[in-house]
């Protein structure tokens, strides 16, 4: 077994508290045995440390959540939602939509002022903002598939939450750039708030979180959504603008979906339908790409990343046009992932020209979008893959904290089209069928995924990135696939964005000087941008042996039962 320890955070050990110690590794090559991949290394040793108990990737995926909406308060969550995407050993394949959903007194335009303007601030920050929650419900559906019981699979959170962990250097920048809106959004103090500015090696203990997951480790399911938790979530809604009633919590309900399954290059892709965007975009891109025998080009060659926008461009126009909740609008999957209609698509192809954004969508307007959300990846040494993404939407979601419970809720309703044509926070525009009703579930570009050969687990991957996933997780299967990269690499190298609106090609910093060039001349706009998300794969070769990476863009990590 081979383990590369690329970060190590040497942090002052405090007596009374355990977890201010711990490496963060990159990658590890095994054979038989069951790895975690997560974003933090504290919640990917969760999970091994179960899974050494004898619990399966499920029960590893349950304790890695629940450690995530600890030790990761910027996405990890319980006031969040998210998809789970899993192939058991016997083949059955799984995916359940924990998205949240939009409260019983939301309507189409609640985000609008009297003149009919949009106002963002609203459906991105503070209670409005809030869809109700599902993760805890999702975990729960997930234990089905476990062995070992909710009690054990929660208390590794219970403790991080309890004695408090070490913060990374990433976490405390954010939490100190976050201050002012944590301030401005919650009327009681907050333990994510501090009078000096928080510093790596900051021991953060979250003690009402505990209490509030100790509860569910002894009432369970039931009292998140109909008990005191409930009626905490509730109180904080009433301390402002908030909509979500105890009914709403009563009612949700997590949705089984069949899976998303489609072939490539003689390996299966299973991953996420409808309400996410992201399968239906990642199989468009992959067949359009194909069309030119993607796999005649290099990494980062002109050729090969026109050929990839391209595909981007056409796939997110789709999403603007077609995309939302299959239990509100006509699911259109089969034919827009056909041949036939996405060879139509691709007949405008030109590697002459840039094609215009206005010739392959309808356009409204644009703007800009930024990451979060955050993703595991889990194989286990039975077979078993589990591929989940979960999010609060943005860092910290909505900014509030529920009082008394200490869990941030999302922001998820901007993920809605609040108006036609304005952009949500990460750019992406939408229509008629991603407008706000009553109890649907917002367009999501969440693309937990897993590739089978022979139907075996070959690859499960996913990344956080709003609108970025499906380009990242389109990225580093034909990274490996086409081009014949390492896992570390695939996830590693700069990768890139379009998503039809903005016009733009977004590139990581080091991305090809001279492919930009060279497209620049065909009328491609490049814009230099921040990290493109922070990808999870584990990847298995045909003989058996295991690479998992954790993307080096952030503190994620690998760990090993
Ligand atoms: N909130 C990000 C997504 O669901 O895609």
């Amino acid at each position: 077994m081979r383990i590369m320890l690329i970060g190590f955070l040497c942090l002052v050990q405090q007596g009374f508290a355990q977890f201010t110690d711990y490496n963060v590794t990159k990658e590890i090559q095994t054979k038989a045995k069951s790895v975690v991949v997560s974003a933090h290394p504290l919640a990917s040793e969760a999970g091994a440390a179960v899974m050494r108990k004898g619990g399966n990737a499920f029960d590893a995926a349950i304790a890695t959540q629940y450690a995530l909406a600890v030790v990761y308060p910027q996405a990890g969550n319980i006031g969040g939602g998210g998809f789970l995407v899993a192939v058991k050993a016997d083949g059955e394949k799984l995916a359940i939509d924990f998205r949240e959903t939009a409260p019983a007194k939301a309507h189409r335009n609640m985000y609008l002022d009297k003149k009919g303007k949009a106002n963002t601030d609203l459906s991105q920050n503070g209670r409005l903002a809030v869809g109700v929650p599902g993760s805890v419900a999702g975990c729960y559906e997930t234990l089905k598939y476990a062995r070992l019981p909710m009690e054990e699979l929660l208390q590794p959170a219970i403790d991080l939450a309890e004695k408090g962990f070490a913060i990374t250097e990433k976490e405390a920048k954010l939490l100190n750039e976050t201050k002012e809106d944590f301030l401005r959004h919650n009327k009681t103090p907050i333990v994510f708030v501090k009078d000096t500015p928080w510093k790596a090696g900051d021991v953060l203990v979250q003690k009402e979180l505990a209490e509030t997951l100790k509860r569910i480790q002894k009432f369970g399911e039931k009292e998140f959504y109909e008990g005191k938790t409930a009626q905490m979530i509730v109180a904080e809604m009433k301390k402002g603008n908030g909509i979500l009633g105890l009914k709403d919590l009563k009612n949700y309900q997590i949705k089984k979906r069949i899976p998303l399954s489609f072939d490539y290059k003689g390996y299966e892709v299973v991953t996420m339908p409808l309400p996410s965007s992201g399968g239906v975009l990642l199989a468009q891109m992959l067949k359009m790409s194909a069309y030119e025998n993607l796999s005649q080009y290099q990494y980062a060659s002109p050729e090969a990343v026109q050929i990839m926008v391209e595909a981007e461009r056409r796939a997110y126009a789709d999403r603007a046009e077609y995309m939302g909740d299959p239990d509100f609008i006509e699911d259109r999957t089969p034919w827009l992932i056909s041949d036939d209609y996405l060879k139509e698509r691709w007949a405008s192809f030109s590697f002459s020209q840039a094609t215009p954004s206005a010739q392959v969508g309808r356009i409204l307007s644009s703007t800009e979008e930024s990451p979060q959300t955050t993703h595991l990846s889990i194989l286990d040494k039975e077979g078993n893959a589990v591929s989940v993404t979960t999010t609060l939407n943005g860092y910290y979601g909505s900014k509030v904290v529920v009082a008394g419970a200490g869990f941030f809720l999302n922001n998820e309703m901007d993920d809605f089209s609040i108006k036609p044509g304005v952009p949500n926070l990460f750019g992406a525009v939408g229509g008629e069928a991603n407008a706000i009703q009553p109890g649907k579930r917002m367009l999501s570009s969440m693309t937990p995924s897993i590739l089978l050969k022979d139907q075996r687990p070959a690859i499960v991957v996913g990344t956080p990135g709003g609108t970025t996933i499906p380009t990242s997780v389109f990225q580093a299967i034909v990274n490996i696939v086409d081009f014949g990269l390492s896992p570390n690499l695939a996830v590693n190298l700069p990768k890139f964005h379009h998503q039809w609106l903005p016009e733009t090609v977004a590139v990581e910093k080091n991305f090809s000087h001279d492919t930009r060039k060279a497209l620049e001349q065909k009328g491609y706009v490049f814009k230099e941008r921040g990290p493109i998300g922070k990808t999870e794969i584990i990847a298995i070769d045909d003989q058996g042996h295991i690479t998992a990476v954790a993307d080096s863009r952030g503190d994620d990590s690998v760990a090993v039962e």
